[in-house]
């Protein structure tokens, strides 16, 4: 397939073959531009449910192989002057490196380490179209040069925007991997220092297209710019609480791909400006019901903080006395029982219990009890978290209910087993004045008897204590998820 290409590029100055060629290979590319990009969208539409999940991946797969395929066809007929071996080693030893580290981190992330591996992946976005960005400023080609002033307005909005990803999601990296921790960062005028930080951003911006070119004044515009920009990542992260982070891990998906379409106008490739646009609008659609979902405003999550001023007053302190159980106990009210809840949250990620949670589901059921599971929107530490490893473990579909529709059903479960959750089963949430408050949660608590599996009486990411603990009807059953799950399944 490269072959004529090849021929091409090592036959120049030969103009009549070139040309040909070269309108070849455009309508090729555009071609095939079209057909990943309908690959893409259907590649979304797919993953939004569970049933179509696996073809959307592989229509994404196949849309991102025919997208490099035509890429790289373009690469190579696309700077003849450097010639086309040079330009296929450059692009090989890219790939190869490239291919090396995402295989190895393939196999080595673990499910609980996916958060953080994204956020960290958001980063890569931002930082490119920032050396995009520079690289077209300082080296514009021909057609950028007629574009002028919106060649040049472009380069500064894709320098903006890369950067306040690259540094947002590097502290978003820092957080879930619990790098940093600690109360969020909450500046005096914290808003007013981005409003600020926006308006000089704005002035420099007027400054930077007025000069028209590459000029010192110009490049020093950029430059500071671009420091604001890192320190305004920092900031906006920085501010927000443990318990809000599931809507800054979508909200820097989102900015990552706005990121990349600013990259595709400086470029000129459509593909990137389509594919940007795609994940920069699905990530800014799944930030606003990830805040729908934790009650907060969508503006005040652009805005970073979340609008709280950080006086909170629910602590760490012990809320009374908690009662024990073991697994002999647990497997008799599971028998007496006729309707159970499991509600799953990050423990059962970290312990790897899916399996012997959906092995306890199929037995249970067997034995004709009603068993169903309660999906918080924020449970586990990336969207659809939960959902992903009980597909994984083959629970049905069918059993697997949203918050939205099983929590006014609690009234009428026997058993809820909440298997590693906390901040997603925290009352707490009702108190004003909690750093949770307003998220609504399962409210797991009204069922007749509520059974948490954890280690010890730790508090959940958030770090908020959790008074369902010390309620009445609630018992702890400490000790690994999976362990615990497993001695009540030899029990049954
Ligand atoms: P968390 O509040 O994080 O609590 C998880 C609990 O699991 C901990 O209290 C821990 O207690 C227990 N645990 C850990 N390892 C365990 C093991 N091996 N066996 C048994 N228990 C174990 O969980 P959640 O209810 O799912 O809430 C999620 C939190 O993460 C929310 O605050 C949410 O806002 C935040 N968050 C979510 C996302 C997304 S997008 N979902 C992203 C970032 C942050 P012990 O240590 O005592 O065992």
């Amino acid at each position: 397939m490269f072959t004529p290409l090849t021929q091409a590029s090592t036959l120049l100055p030969s103009a009549p073959v070139s040309a040909a060629t070269a309108t070849g290979v455009q309508t090729f590319v555009a071609l095939a531009y079209i057909v990943a990009a309908l690959l893409f969208i259907r590649a979304l539409a797919g993953l939004s449910k569970h049933e179509t999940a696996q073809q959307g991946n592989n229509a994404g797969i196949i849309g991102m192989t025919i997208a490099l395929v035509a890429t790289i066809t373009l690469a190579l007929t696309s700077d003849p002057a450097r010639g086309v071996v040079v330009t296929a080693f450059l692009i090989a030893v890219a790939m190869l490196i490239g291919a090396m580290i995402g295989i190895w981190k393939a196999r080595n992330v673990e499910m609980t380490g996916m958060p953080e591996l994204i956020a960290l992946l958001h980063s890569f976005v931002g930082i490119a179209a920032v050396l995009v960005g520079f690289n077209s400023y300082l080296a514009p080609d021909a057609q950028a040069e007629m574009l002028g002033g919106f060649h040049l307005g472009e380069v500064y909005l894709g320098v903006f925007i890369g950067a306040v990803t690259f540094t947002g999601s590097i502290v978003a990296y820092l957080k879930l991997s619990a790098k940093i921790k600690g109360a969020p960062l909450m500046l005096p005028g914290r808003h007013w220092l981005n409003l600020a930080a926006l308006v000089v951003v704005l002035i420099l911006m007027v400054v930077f297209i007025r000069e028209g070119g590459v000029t010192p004044l110009a490049t020093t515009m950029l430059i500071i710019m671009t420091v604001i920009a890192l320190a305004f990542g920092v900031h906006l992260v920085a501010a927000i609480g443990g318990g809000d982070m599931p809507v800054v891990v979508s909200m820097l998906n989102s900015y990552s791909g706005w990121a990349a379409a600013a990259a595709g106008f400086m470029l000129n490739n459509d593909l990137l400006i389509i594919t940007g646009a795609l994940v920069g609008s699905s990530g800014a659609f799944l930030s606003y019901i990830m805040s729908k979902a934790m009650n907060r405003s969508f503006v005040s999550v652009i805005l970073g903080g979340f609008g709280s001023d950080g006086a909170v007053t629910a602590g760490d302190e012990e809320r009374g006395t908690h009662q024990e159980t073991d697994a002999a106990e647990v497997t008799q009210m599971l028998k007496d029982a006729k309707r159970v809840m499991i509600t799953p949250g990050y423990g059962m990620a970290v312990a790897q219990a899916q399996y012997p949670v959906a092995d306890l589901t199929r037995k249970l059921r067997d034995q004709g009890v009603e068993v169903e599971f309660g999906i918080h929107p924020v449970a586990g530490r990336l969207p659809g978290h939960m959902n992903v490893l009980l597909a994984e473990a083959k629970v049905p579909y069918d059993i697997v209910k949203e918050l939205d529709e099983i929590n006014d059903d609690f009234g009428d479960v026997d058993v809820v087993l909440v298997i590693g959750a906390n901040d997603t089963v925290n009352p707490a949430a009702e108190e004003p004045g909690s750093p949770i408050a307003g998220m609504p949660v399962l409210k797991v608590w009204n069922a007749h008897d509520v059974i948490v599996f954890k280690r010890s009486m730790a508090t959940g990411y958030a770090g908020v204590q959790n008074p369902l603990f010390f309620k009445e009807n609630t018992k702890m059953l400490f000790g690994d998820a999976k362990a615990s799950v497993e001695n009540i399944i030899a029990a049954l």
